[in-house]
């Protein structure tokens, strides 16, 4: 990303925060795996969309109404034999040479530069509750105020919580997000395509998680969450990640994977036959799936708002369902009561961004938000018929689930994971294409 985005965010965030404020952001922590070995490091998001600083044990600190330095970076010294032996560090002088800090110090210093920046300022805005040992130090420096009082130093007295103003940005999606989207979900689409065509009875789960993360990989992209790859009875559990059991002829697999590109996520669901042919039942829970995800599609556009796909998916869902036979009554009275939630447990979709669940706030004022451009989500309705599911054996451990990503535009959306089979007969074409 075009290190000028980042300065034109820190700009756009202290202009709404005002002066007489400070905005203070810490680095993800890293996290330890098992004993010495940690788990890979992944920079907090809100963080990165401000810095696009990748270095654990790092602060930032914007400070709008000061004359001089307003935006402020902590981040560890160089350091020959530690850069030996993990890697490189671009120290104070590289955040402010490469990263537009206007002033850089040793992290070690933070404690005794905070309550100098921070005084003056009547509102802090910090995130409580994310990082508990950042918060000590957050606290000790107001503390540390609080005590110097008496002999005139000032003390912040208001804590307001950075998101709800940074969350906002991010839910828009500027051209640059977009095209990383783009290319996200492309990565992704081909990882999707690949597992298709390497899947085959007796295989194994992980097989086709390992052509997901092959094609992730070479592209320079890794997974946005790890891949849920479930064949028979474990396409009906939601968030299925064991992906160690044989593939079954006869059976379905829900494969729910997407690649994170450059900080950005996509997320995708295809169901697919274990043997390459649908059987009619699996086609026509498969149908009902997609009709609902055309259904909510259709909704989504400027002016209406974030519950019409959902309405949309669930309206289509529960028709299926009582044409099925899967549930008894009529259609508007099963939705009143939700009656679909015992096939259909989660909503047709969610922010997507920077975090695959991505923040921005679905309510304004108590009412459903309306959906503008740039903003992006995925539709991903669903059915799952767990084995046990009264009078419907021939469905049973048939779990399907059709996972797109979407932009809203001027005029409607931009299908972000275009090129992935979605119909019954274009999956089939991809899978019998095998290479
Ligand atoms: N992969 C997580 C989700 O679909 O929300
Ligand atoms: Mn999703
Ligand atoms: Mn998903």
């Amino acid at each position: 990303m075009n290190a000028k985005i980042y300065t034109q965010r820190r700009k756009q965030l202290m202009r709404m925060m005002g002066n007489n404020s400070i905005a203070i952001l810490s680095a993800a922590p890293t996290l330890i795996r098992n004993r010495d070995i940690e788990h890979s490091f992944r920079q907090d998001s809100d963080f990165f969309y401000l810095s696009g600083f990748k270095e654990t044990e790092s602060v930032i600190v914007l400070v709008p109404g000061r004359k001089g330095a307003q935006f402020i970076m902590f981040c560890r010294e160089r350091d020959k034999v530690k850069e030996t032996w993990n890697g490189y560090r671009y120290g104070p002088e590289g955040a402010i040479e490469h990263f537009g800090a206007d002033d850089a110090f040793p992290i070690e210093d933070l404690d005794e530069i905070l309550p100098g920046l921070m005084e003056h300022c009547e509102r802090v805005y910090y995130t409580i509750g994310l990082n508990t040992e950042f918060d000590k130090h957050v606290m000790d420096c107001v503390n540390s105020l609080r005590r110097g009082a008496r002999g005139g130093l000032s003390v912040p007295n208001e804590f307001v919580s950075l998101e709800h103003l940074l969350h906002d940005m991010r839910l828009f999606k500027n051209r640059e997000e977009i095209q990383l989207m783009r290319k996200a979900a492309k990565i992704s689409v081909q990882g999707h395509i690949r597992a298709m065509q390497a899947c085959q009875p007796a295989k194994y789960e992980y097989e086709l998680e390992a052509e997901l993360l092959y094609e992730f990989n070479r592209n320079g992209a890794g997974w946005a969450y790890p891949s849920i790859v479930g064949s028979g009875a474990n396409s009906c559990i939601l968030h299925y990640t064991e992906n160690n059991q044989p593939l079954h002829d006869g059976d379905m697999v829900l494969i729910d994977a997407g690649a994170e590109y450059e900080g950005y996520a996509a997320d995708i669901t295809r169901s697919f036959p274990v043997n390459g042919r649908y059987s009619e039942a699996q086609k026509e829970i498969y149908d009902v799936v997609l009709a609902a995800q055309e259904a909510a599609m259709v909704q989504v556009k400027p002016g209406n708002h974030w519950n019409d796909p959902h309405h949309a998916a669930v309206k289509v869902l529960t028709r299926g369902l009582v044409e099925l036979g899967l549930l008894k009554g009529k259609v508007p009275a099963l939705i009143k009561e939700k009656a679909y939630s015992k096939y259909y447990m989660h909503r047709t979709g969610h922010w997507l961004g920077m975090d695959v669940h991505d923040v921005g706030d679905y309510k304004v004022d108590d009412e459903w938000r309306l959906l503008e451009p740039g903003m992006a989500l995925t539709i991903e309705p669903g059915l799952y018929i767990p084995a046990g599911s009264r009078g419907a054996k021939r469905w049973w451990n048939i779990g399907v689930r059709i996972e797109d990503d979407v932009v809203v535009t001027k005029d409607g959306y931009e299908l972000l994971s275009k090129g992935l089979p979605r119909t019954t007969e274009e999956v089939e074409a991809v899978m019998s294409a095998k290479k």
